[in-house]
């Protein structure tokens, strides 16, 4: 059996699966719900000291395992998770990080207060970048306990903001947050989809949140909660291969219910104990090494199997150079004064008939 166990700021995970932020962990009974289903660690709605009003509806399905939203923060107010929702937890299963913001004053009010409550780290997060630092600042002012700092793909200097926040002694960072604006418009009634512009999260974020985490382990030896887009226990390994020590997911739980979580903890460690890995943090980051190497230009070589081959034809359709053609012997012909080796039709092979 494959060690799952993951550290995160000197916290012991006993796997890498955290429930971000976001309606799933809207209270106390969903938190515990959620590490009863298998989240190790889970991250509150975020908390301001008033509690935010959602327009309605609020959340809407984008297609491909994503979805729109339009949430604000936490629909209780903080005094409510102080006095009532984090103490609710104190016999619970998992790490329980609470998330505040969203500014360096709301911080400080609230950072001392919810650790006392029963916090075992902080997230802090606001939608403006500017904010990210201070905060961190005011959080360390504040408590002892690990902070970490949620960062945005929406902000164009992401990197700096991330100096500056481990400059501020943030102890991690969660990549990402939702990102937008985004929008899908109802054609029946023309009107945009929620009334404005929206969140987007879920599978079509995956790469943006990949390429981020990746970017960020680069420039520093830093725990990263890497989220966003993961679905399924391939796209865990992703994360930690791009460098995220444990791995924050919110959509794939609310589309699929908590089930998700062991679902997607079986199939992990059949996929580590196939894969012949002991463990899942010895590949943390295991991908960042090759990122900077040059790229080949020497033409793609094709290994074909026709018994594996279903002749769908779909290497044939996304070949923009009509360079490849099935015989009707079952052979596959390749034109390869027409093939550019973009890889396309590797990419698309659903069986593996064709291989590099
Ligand atoms: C409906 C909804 C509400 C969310 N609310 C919050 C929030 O209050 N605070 C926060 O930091 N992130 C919030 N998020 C963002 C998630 O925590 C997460 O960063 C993002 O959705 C990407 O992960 P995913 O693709 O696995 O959902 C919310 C996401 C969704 C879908
Ligand atoms: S590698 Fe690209 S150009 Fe060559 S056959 Fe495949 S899809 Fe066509
Ligand atoms: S995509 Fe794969 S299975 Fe389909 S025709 Fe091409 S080689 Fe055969």
């Amino acid at each position: 059996m494959s060690d799952l166990n993951v550290e995160l700021c000197g916290v012991r995970l006993r796997n890498p699966l955290i429930l971000s932020s976001g309606p799933l962990s809207w209270n106390a009974e969903a938190i515990q719900a959620a590490f009863a289903a298998g989240a190790a660690a889970v991250v509150t709605k975020t908390i301001r000291p008033q509690a935010t009003r959602n327009p309605v509806p609020h959340i809407a399905a984008a297609g491909h395992k994503s979805l729109l939203n339009t949430e604000g923060w936490s629909d209780l107010p903080a005094q409510q998770w102080i006095d009532e929702e984090l103490p609710a937890l104190s016999h619970r299963d998992g790490v329980l990080i609470a998330s505040v913001g969203h500014t360096a004053g709301e911080v400080e009010q609230l950072a001392m207060p919810l650790v006392q409550a029963g916090a075992d780290m902080l997230e802090v997060v606001s939608y403006r970048a500017e904010d990210a630092a201070p905060m961190v600042t005011a959080a360390k002012n504040q408590v002892s306990v690990p902070v970490l700092v949620k960062v945005s793909a929406n902000w164009p200097n992401l990197l700096e903001v991330v100096d500056a926040c481990l400059q501020a002694g943030a102890d991690g960072v969660t990549a990402i947050d939702s990102i937008g604006p985004a929008l899908r418009v109802d054609v029946e009634t023309r009107k945009p989809m929620l009334g404005s512009f929206a969140w987007l999260s879920g599978s079509a974020i995956l790469p943006i949140a990949l390429g981020t985490v990746a970017a960020i382990c680069l420039r520093h030896n830093v725990p990263v909660v890497g989220t966003g887009g993961v679905t399924k226990a391939e796209d865990i390994v992703e994360m930690v291969m791009a460098g995220a020590t444990a791995v924050g997911v919110h959509t794939a739980p609310l589309l699929e219910g908590l089930d998700w979580f062991g679902k997607a903890l079986a199939k992990l460690e059949r996929w580590l104990d196939d894969h012949g890995y002991a463990c899942l943090a010895n590949l943390r980051g295991a991908a960042l090494p090759h990122l900077g190497e040059t790229p080949s230009h020497a033409p793609l070589t094709f290994v074909f199997d026709p018994e594996a081959c279903t002749r769908c034809g779909r290497c044939i359709t996304v070949c923009a150079y009509r360079a490849r053609q099935l015989l009707p012997d079952g052979q596959m012909a390749l034109n390869e004064s027409r093939c550019r080796s973009c890889g396309l039709c590797l990419a698309v092979c659903p069986t593996g008939a064709l291989r590099a």
